[in-house]
């Protein structure tokens, strides 16, 4: 496995039917800790996102005729390639992303984990022989790859939310073509260096940096030979994007917005609840779509956690990803910084209070967001109700289990959630009704490859990673045999 250098990993172009692909039109990608130019990247136009399905369609014969065996070979082959290259992809993330390199690093390895576990789960995957209806007749379900697959994947995990989508697709016998999020497409590029070197064939993946989203994002979800569309992004962009997927009746996945609710009950571990309020906060400054959006905490213990996270958000270490030490980064740009503003403001005209934060670092940069803690926040201002997506913690107060549980369940969105308690009755109880796709109990980090990761409501359709997501990228075929004697 060849070990590179950052330098030998920055790639500017698209990766189309394994060359890399140049183009006149480029545009520029920044590093938010900076704002320095990093690279001026191709700039694919739907000509080109044309192309790409077609070689994807042309290269699908040939891959989902390997043996699952192959297939697993080539998919750890990659795997290597990246885990003996993490510390550089780490690198390369960070200046484009703004995360601690450590950060960065954490999601090359969870990124690459989908590989390996895909790798198994094409060797592990089987039909089903179903009961003889008749002496002359056997049937029989076979799981046979969905065809040609399209994804467009986000800023905030540039690897993994590509890796989570691919992975399936490839284990499963499917080619795949990409677009990955404007302001992140040197870490997508880089992936696909590696899966080249790996040995990957031709055409199986392909990978369009654009800054031509919409016109890109038609091709790839209107183009007549593709079966099969993953997204992860916001709620909005991903209901456009399924009725577009509509009219060819493609199948889709889409793991979307997110509204977290975590609640601190009176006998929940304190010291255990802010340390895992913080984990699930402030991982990538708040930038997750599974982070915690709304913080419930009961009348009995509300000051003193006011208190505890009064203390514990001055000790964080704000800064550019590349500095020892650093908690978290920028926010990924100034759009990301407005919102968090607006959003703030808003619910302090309504009645919020700052306990601490609330403001741009200036003097690192203008991407930097202070710690933030607000009380006193309600369920009807603006920052209960939509993704903050920036490092502010909202505290609401309830007084009863079931308020809570009201508090939690009243949006639209169901992918995370999240609870301390130590009373294992409510533990029970509350699991039970709280509407999310994915909880976490005394617990602020639920991400692993094992885990079904899945919105209900509207943060989604489909499931990825766990033994569920190779299904999302194969059609189910019932076969009958007759003529028996
Ligand atoms: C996301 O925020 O989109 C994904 C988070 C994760 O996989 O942990």
């Amino acid at each position: 496995m060849l070990q590179h250098t950052v330098r030998s990993l920055l790639k500017v172009d698209a990766f189309v039917d394994g060359n890399w692909i140049p183009s006149e039109q480029r545009f520029s990608v920044y590093n938010p800790a900076t704002g320095e130019t990093i690279a001026e990247v191709c700039d694919a136009d739907p000509a080109l996102a044309e192309r790409a399905v077609e070689v994807a369609y042309k290269a699908l014969p040939a891959w989902q005729a390997k043996t699952a065996k192959q297939r697993a070979d080539l998919l750890r082959a990659w795997y290597q390639a990246i885990m003996v290259n993490k510390q550089v992809l780490g690198e390369l993330m960070s200046s484009e992303q703004g995360k601690p390199i450590a950060e960065a690093i954490g999601e090359i390895e969870y990124g690459a984990s989908f590989i390996d576990w895909f790798a198994g789960e094409a060797e592990r995957h089987h039909g089903e022989l179903l009961a003889r209806s008749a002496d002359d007749k056997r049937s029989w379900i076979s799981k046979q790859p969905i065809g040609v697959c399209t994804a467009i994947t986000p800023w905030n995990f540039p690897n993994a939310m590509i890796t989570r989508k691919v992975a399936p697709a490839l284990a499963a016998g499917c080619t795949i073509v990409v677009k990955p999020a404007q302001l992140t497409p040197l870490s997508a590029l880089a992936l696909m260096q590696l899966a080249a070197e790996a040995g990957i064939p031709h055409g199986v993946i392909n990978m369009l940096p654009t800054s031509q989203a919409k016109a890109v994002g038609k091709v790839l979800t209107e183009h007549p030979n593709v079966r099969k569309f993953s997204f992860t992004g916001s709620t909005a962009i991903g209901k456009q994007l399924m009725a577009q997927c509509s009219s060819g009746m493609k199948k889709v996945s889409m793991e979307l917005g997110g509204n977290a609710a975590f609640i601190i009950f009176d006998d929940a571990d304190l010291d255990l609840a802010v340390e895992q309020l913080l984990a699930a906060k402030f991982r990538n400054a708040g930038q997750t779509c599974i982070a915690v959006n709304r913080v419930l905490v009961h009348d009995a213990v509300i000051a003193e956690v006011e208190q505890r996270l009064i203390t514990a958000l001055s000790k964080l270490k704000v800064g550019a990803g590349h500095e020892q030490g650093v908690d978290y980064g920028p926010l990924i740009n100034q759009e990301a910084i407005d919102k968090a503003q607006l959003l703030q403001q808003q619910a302090i005209d309504a009645g919020a209070e700052v306990l601490c934060g609330g403001k741009v670092l200036q003097q690192l940069g203008p991407l930097f967001y202070a710690p933030t803690l607000l009380s006193n926040v309600t369920a009807t201002m603006a920052i209960s109700q939509q993704e903050i997506f920036a490092p502010i913690l909202a505290l609401q107060r309830f007084s009863s289990e079931a308020e809570a549980i009201a508090l939690a369940n009243d949006t639209p969105f169901g992918l995370a959630g999240y609870f301390c308690s130590n009373d294992y009755r409510r533990i029970g109880r509350v699991a039970e009704q709280l509407q999310c796709g994915m909880l976490g109990i005394n617990v602020g980090i639920i991400s692993q490859v094992y885990n079904a990761f899945a919105g209900i409501k509207e943060s989604g359709i489909g499931i990825e990673g766990s033994s569920f997501g190779l299904a999302e990228y194969q059609v189910t075929k019932t076969i009958t045999l007759g003529g028996f004697t």
